[in-house]
């Protein structure tokens, strides 16, 4: 099994590129599905998620072709309402699939979702908006079915302003007969990248941002190309890997508004943060003051940036507590990095991390994507080596991650 070996680094220094979003492009790519022609995408990120979004695409009858970050999608013909039970459970974006799949061929059988191990993941707020909207759901065997022969709009509340149960519900509506509101909607940027693709084909759709949208059905959607916004919360764990490091540096092809919570955080920890209109500057060669973070839903502080601040508050001045709202189990990283000599106790949703630890290169195993990334950024600052196993989590959401952090002097390499 591959691992990650990464060895005390000096202080980061350099520019270094972002790659698309990996959160905006797997329901993008599900959402090529509502549309009978070939959608070109760019920016596209090149992750063991898309890939297996690819090879899902291929097999309900889309021809997709790949130039490195760019797709050519063509779904004149959808053959399949349904793809590979273990393609689907590799990863929670398959779940996208249902919206534009059921849309599209009038029902669809979609495996319960995979993805991080960071909660129970529940999708019943999708199927009570897809049940609003006229879908009969049959949930056994590890999937959930769904009937019907036209989707009609409806007036939904999420009781959790979820990310993905407002995208597969915007991707429900585009087509619908009718209004569909999303009520306490999540606001995400990557929920809005979706919609511009979506409203670039032709729909109708408003409010995005706000916790309501609002999507009068269309009868077609017209294949269009597009580029896919940057990965946030890449940039963020690039703005990390520069601060645990004491580096400095530049982050470019992002769009600073997307990052403004861990920007602001990162500003009151003591880093200098310049931003500009597609890049940021970091300085965070001063010694930065500890923290206390509680993730919450977009524009609040990012739960997938929750990880690689535990690591990154090992370091800092001062002990910080971290609080994880959004997802149960979300601490998988703690027990690793403590494994490091960090001294982090755990209570309930809140995380109690020392300052100045001086970490220690160790073996340790990523459990999760971001839990995983954080693991590498520890190892940055550790004294010795550290070798990280379960690379293939850290696979399915950065692209190149080794490579870029060799590019500003990181001391890392994948075996
Ligand atoms: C998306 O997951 C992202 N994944 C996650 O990124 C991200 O952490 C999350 O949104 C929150 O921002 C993709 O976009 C592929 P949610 P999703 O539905 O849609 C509860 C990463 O690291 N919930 O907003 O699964 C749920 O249990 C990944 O890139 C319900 O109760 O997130 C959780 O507590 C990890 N019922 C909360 O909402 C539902 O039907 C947030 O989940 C759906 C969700």
């Amino acid at each position: 099994m591959s691992e990650i070996i990464v060895k005390k680094s000096p202080a980061l220094c350099g520019n270094v590129v972002c790659s698309g979003s990996k959160n905006a492009a797997l329901p993008i790519l599900a959402a090529t599905i509502l549309t009978e022609g070939k959608n070109v995408i760019n920016n596209l990120p090149r992750l063991t998620d898309t890939e297996n979004m690819f090879e899902i695409l291929t097999a309900l009858g889309g021809v997709c072709n790949t130039n490195v970050n760019t797709a050519e999608i063509d779904f004149t013909n959808c053959r399949e309402y349904s793809a590979s039970y273990e393609l689907m459970t590799k990863f929670r974006g398959s779940f996208f699939l249902a919206a534009p799949i059921l849309s599209r061929m009038k029902r669809a059988r979609i495996s319960m979702p995979g993805g991080c191990p960071i909660g129970n993941r529940p999708i019943d707020l999708h199927l009570k908006g897809f049940a609003a909207m006229g879908a009969e759901i049959e949930k056994g065997h590890g999937y959930v079915d769904l009937y019907c022969p036209q989707l009609k709009g409806a007036k939904i509340y999420l009781d959790f302003p979820s990310v993905g149960a407002t995208e597969n519900l915007i991707l429900a509506a585009v087509l619908a007969d009718g209004e569909t509101i999303i009520e306490n909607a999540a606001a995400e940027p990557e929920i809005a990248d979706l919609a511009n693709f979506l409203i670039k084909q032709g729909a109708k759709i408003h409010g995005v941002g706000s916790g309501t949208i609002k999507i009068y059905g269309v009868k077609r959607l017209e294949p269009v190309t597009y580029s896919i916004i940057s990965d946030r919360i890449e940039a963020g764990t690039f703005m990390s890997a520069f601060a645990i490091t004491g580096g400095k540096g530049r982050i470019d092809n992002i769009n600073p508004v997307h990052l403004k919570p861990v920007t602001a955080k990162l500003t009151e920890m003591g880093a200098e943060i310049d931003e500009h209109r597609n890049y940021i500057c970091i300085d965070a060669t001063k010694p930065l003051n500890s923290a206390n973070i509680k993730t919450l839903p977009f524009p609040g502080f990012p739960t997938d940036m929750q990880a690689q601040f535990s690591a990154l508050l090992c370091e800092t001045k001062g002990s910080g507590i971290i609080v994880e709202t959004v997802f149960e189990n979300r601490f998988l990283h703690i027990g690793e990095l403590n494994r490091m000599g960090a001294n982090i106790r755990i209570d309930g949703r809140s995380s109690f991390i020392e300052g100045n630890k001086h970490l220690s290169g160790a073996k340790v195993n990523a459990m999760d994507l971001r839990g995983g990334a954080a693991l590498v950024l520890a190892g940055l600052c550790a004294d010795g080596e550290t070798r990280i196993s379960g690379v293939h989590h850290i696979k399915r959401g950065y692209e190149n991650l080794c490579g870029k952090l060799r590019s500003i002097g990181g001391n890392i390499f994948l075996e």
